[in-house]
Formats: structure tokens, sequence, C-alpha cells
């Protein structure tokens, strides 16, 4: 699969494409986002404040797609329709259940400040150590604010999730289970029997389920409900291609919360202006706060748009059978491979261990190649969609030369720049 054509190539000094393989990070920018850019611009030109009650829907029905339906739509009720059409499908989840969020960070807390979440007797929150810090960090604030138990299950010696030992920790105390459906720094997917199986125990103790699945859903279909989540989080950075401020929320249906930082968006009667907050009766809708940044969703879903058309199973194919190029030329190569080699247990990141890995990312960034590089030890890199074969084993032709002539050790690092790679 290459859907090269549906994406802006970024470009080097030169002017030649660059072969981007940081899907982990930010994907690359559909074709259609600035049209979809100026039709904000345009909406609100037209529109001003009516556009909160109805824009033309430029999601479902526009000229970037033909589907002809949901002809309307209004600011206002973006952050359901985007779950509804966009999000649910990623993740095989029922319409009702999906929302638009800001950050996944923004969801957490709002989780955490739900009192339903916690009981006298029910006040453990456990967590992998390689958990995202939205998550991590989130929980240990929580934990001093509130008087929570946590409990942080370290890695096994493989740097992946010790399965054993986080289904050993739950029991009638657990509160809320937090996983990594895929290791950010690991690439590590976690197999949905031991999935089902933290979700029964969870349960049977009267407690939430929690997937962070920012490396997983746009990558590879996802079947929330039969993994037993009760939330389901993630954003549409990375593989599905949205820019910043466009994140989701899936609460399975049934599950009752009402978060203390909901705001007025999240309330039931917002233009009544009541004296006191009354929790919308959508318990999604719940996890809003203030007024919406509209502007962010405009460029959501284009590239989750391309992904769907081209079909998840077909997309999680493409990236296995890439990534297993890159697995086949690393072991060739003799390069340490710290991400799962086995299929079901990959993500879409392949990750190498190597001497001097930030000078050898600005080696091959000179060389029109971007990966990125953690810890001065582990290269990262993520074939998707817009790579071709060819990309892939340029890339790895790169790596193998210079790993046998240590050529890299010599390159600059960049001297300027921020902290991103
Ligand atoms: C696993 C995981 N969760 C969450 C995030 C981002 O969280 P937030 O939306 O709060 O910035 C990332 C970003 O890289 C991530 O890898």
């Amino acid at each position: 699969m290459n859907l090269r054509d549906r994406y802006a190539i970024p470009t080097d000094d030169d002017g030649h494409e660059v072969v981007e393989l940081r899907a982990f990070t930010h994907g690359l920018m559909p074709q259609t986002v600035p049209a979809m850019m100026e039709r904000f611009c345009r909406d609100w030109q037209e529109r001003g404040v009516d556009a909160w009650n109805a824009v033309e829907t430029r999601w479902v029905g526009s000229e970037t797609n033909e589907e002809g339906e949901d002809g309307e739509t209004g600011w206002w009720r973006l952050p359901e329709l985007l779950g509804d059409r966009f999000v649910a499908p990623l993740l095989g989840a029922p319409a009702g259940t999906c929302l638009w969020q800001p950050s996944v960070h923004h969801a957490v807390q709002h989780l955490l400040s739900a009192p339903e979440v916690f009981a006298e007797d029910r006040r453990e929150v456990v967590v992998t150590e390689n958990a995202f810090p939205s998550v991590l960090h989130s929980v240990q604030r929580w934990k001093d604010l509130l008087g929570l138990s946590l409990t942080v299950v370290p890695a096994g010696a493989d740097g992946f999730v010790d399965r054993e030992a986080v289904l050993d920790t739950l029991g009638p105390e657990t509160a809320l289970v937090a996983l990594s459906h895929v290791g950010f720094t690991t690439g590590e997917r976690l197999p949905d029997s031991f999935l089902t199986k933290v979700a029964a125990r969870t349960h049977r103790a009267g407690g939430l389920f929690v997937l962070d699945g920012y490396h997983a859903a746009a990558s590879m279909p996802v079947q929330v409900e039969e993994l037993g989540a009760d939330l389901y989080l993630g954003g549409l950075l990375k593989e599905g291609s949205g820019s910043a401020g466009n994140a989701f929320v899936y609460v399975r249906e049934g599950v009752e919360l009402t978060p203390r930082l909901t705001g007025w968006f999240g309330n039931a009667a917002p233009f009544a202006f009541q004296q006191r907050p009354e929790p919308h009766p959508d318990v999604r809708r719940r996890f809003l706060g203030g007024t919406t940044p509209v502007a962010s969703m405009y460029h959501a879903v284009e590239g989750v748009r391309i992904l769907l058309e081209a079909g998840l199973d077909a997309v999680r194919a493409d990236s296995l059978e890439k990534t297993a190029r890159g697995i086949a030329r690393a072991e060739a190569a003799g390069l340490p491979l710290r991400s799962p080699r086995a299929a079901e247990q990959r993500g879409a990141m392949l990750i190498l261990e190597v001497e001097a890995a930030d000078r050898l990312c600005a080696w091959l960034k000179a060389r029109g190649v971007y990966t990125d590089s953690r810890q001065g030890r582990f290269l990262r890199m993520a074939p998707f969609v817009w790579n071709s074969e060819a990309e892939v084993e340029r890339a790895f032709d790169l790596v193998a030369e210079a790993d046998r002539t240590g050529a890299h050790h010599k390159a600059p690092l960049p001297e300027t720049g921020g902290p991103v790679t």
C-alpha cells in the first residue's frame, strides 16, 4: 500500500522529498487539510456566531467526502459528530460512546475527578512504569489529592509489560487500571487475551479498566467492546494525521461518571445558565470543559478519512509488512531490536538499540531520512501508509552502513532547534 499522494510530503532545504518515518510523533498532513482550514475561515466569516448552530458539514457530505449525508451540523455538535462518524469506526464502538477531546490529559483529568471511580474501600490505581506522562503524572497528582494508593508495575526484564505482575496486582481494592494498548517506549502491543483477563479481574472487583490507545487507534483495527475496556483514550495526531488539539474518549455504554471537572459545555442546559451545574444526560458529553476550540476540529479527521477508506485491516496488514521488512533488515545487519518481533505483539513502531542513537538520527536526517532517538540509545521509526517499500530499504541501508562504518559518530548534533525530535 502506498497512499503517498493523499499526503503532503515534507521536503529538505534543497526541495527534495524526505523519508518521513515518525508517524508515532505527528503524522503527515493530508492534502485536504488546507481546504478544510479555508472552510473554517469561511464558515466563521459567513456565519459568525450562527456557525455554532449550523454550518454545512465539511466532515461528511462535503467536497472532501462525497457521501452526501448529514448536510448540516453546528460547531456545538462537532465533538459528538466526530466521535460517532470517525472515532467510533476506529474503535469498533457503537454510536453514542465516543467524543472528541482536546488531549488525553484533559480526558484523564475528567475521569479522575469523577466520584464514581473511587469508593471508601476501593482506592487503588494500577498503572505500568512506561505509561505516558499524561496518565502517569496525572494519577500521581490525584493520588496526593484524594489519598489514593498507587501501584506502578515495573517492566519485566525484557523491558515489556510484566503481564503476570499486572494480573497479580488486581484485587478487591482496585478502583482503576490504566494500561497503554501499545507502549510508546517499547512499541509493544498488549495481546487481546491479556486485556480481556485484566478487564474481567478489574470488573470482578468493581473497578474500571482504561486503555490509552494513542499508538493503536488508526494504525490497526481495535474492537473496544471485545477488549472489555470501560474507557479508551487516544489522539488523532499520529497515524491519524490530525494536528494538535485532536484527541478522543470512548466511554462504554452504561458506565456512569460525573466528572467534577466538567464545564458548561458538558452541562445539561448550558444556555439556561442555572445557578447549579446539572450533568448532561449523555455521559460522554460530560467530558467537555469550557468552549471547545473548533478550529482544530477542521483538521481532525482528514487523515482518519483516508485510513477508513483504505480499510483498517489493510492499513494494519501494510504496517506489519513494512515492519517485517525492517525487522528482517535489522536481523541481517545484526542490529538489536528492542520492539517486539511477533506480529501480534507489534505496534506500528520499530525500535533499534544502537550506539550514539542521537548522532545516528542526525546523520540520517542529513541524508533525508527522518527518525527519532531516545536517551541516546534507541532509534525509533514507523514506516506507514505514506512510505514506499523502497523508503524502508533506504532507511535500513543507511542504518546498516552507519553501523558498519561508524560514520555517524562524527555527525554533529543539531545546535539549534527545539526539544522535539
Ligand atoms: C501513549 C500516549 N498517550 C498520550 C499521548 C499524548 O497525550 P496528550 O494528548 O495529553 O498530549 C501520547 C503522545 O505521544 C502517547 O504516546
